[in-house]
């Protein structure tokens, strides 16, 4: 297994990892208070949990979403909803500091604009991963995914179109944000676990915000 290099990072300065996938390292780091204090708005709402896969097998990872949509998972499948399936009630509005964090994503990244209806926040701790698997159940595949780390530092799997291909390892830390599109679009892709010491502001474990434009 090769590791992708984030090697020398500037903050701020865009790089190519593959093809359609774009790496802007702590670009998210300004906003980490406005960041914390949304995400805790957020799951006071639409708290933290561990969704059962088809197979019957429960998340490691905890989630919540916030948007017109959020993507649920249960016996019936995977899919999103415009009612978190918990509360009865519709998901949380995606927060200003998002969508200022996304126009700055945009201009560095040059993907933009980004129209994301969905933004899903997944929650690891320790023992917590995400197995291998493409982002598959938006409706218009066009629309790029874009991926903010939170926290501790995590092994982030890259793999390629087909669960065959090599899966490389980059380590995503605090404020990082990736871009993936087009090319990269359905790529394979995972957490295999935390790293490093405990996180001043999120402690020991992270956060992962991706948004979507899922309807
Ligand atoms: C995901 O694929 O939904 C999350 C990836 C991550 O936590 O970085
Ligand atoms: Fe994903």
């Amino acid at each position: 297994m090769s590791t992708l290099s984030l090697f020398a990072p500037a903050p701020g300065n865009a790089l190519t990892l593959d093809e359609g996938l774009i790496a802007l390292p702590g670009l998210a780091l300004p906003y980490a208070s406005a960041l914390a204090q949304a995400v805790q708005d957020i799951v006071q709402e639409a708290p933290w949990r561990h969704m059962q896969v088809p197979s019957g097998h429960r998340m490691s990872a905890a989630q919540s979403s916030c948007g017109q949509l959020g993507w649920i998972s249960d016996e019936q499948g995977y899919r999103y909803s415009p009612i978190d399936p918990q509360s009865g009630s519709a998901w949380p509005a995606l927060p200003l500091v998002f969508i200022d964090l996304l126009a700055q994503i945009a201009e560095e990244s040059g993907q933009g604009p980004f129209l994301p209806d969905t933004c899903l926040i997944n929650y690891y701790d320790e023992q917590a991963h995400m197995s291998l698997h493409q982002d598959r159940n938006e409706r218009d595949l066009q629309h790029p995914i874009v991926s903010v780390s939170l926290g501790r530092e995590a092994l982030f799997l890259w793999g390629g179109a087909t669960r065959k291909d090599s899966v490389r390892t980059l380590r995503l830390r605090d404020g990082d944000v990736l871009v993936w599109w087009g090319p990269s679009r359905m790529n394979f892709h995972g957490i295999r676990r935390l790293e490093g010491p405990a996180h001043p502001l999120w402690g020991s474990g992270r956060v992962n915000l991706t948004f979507r434009r899922a309807g």
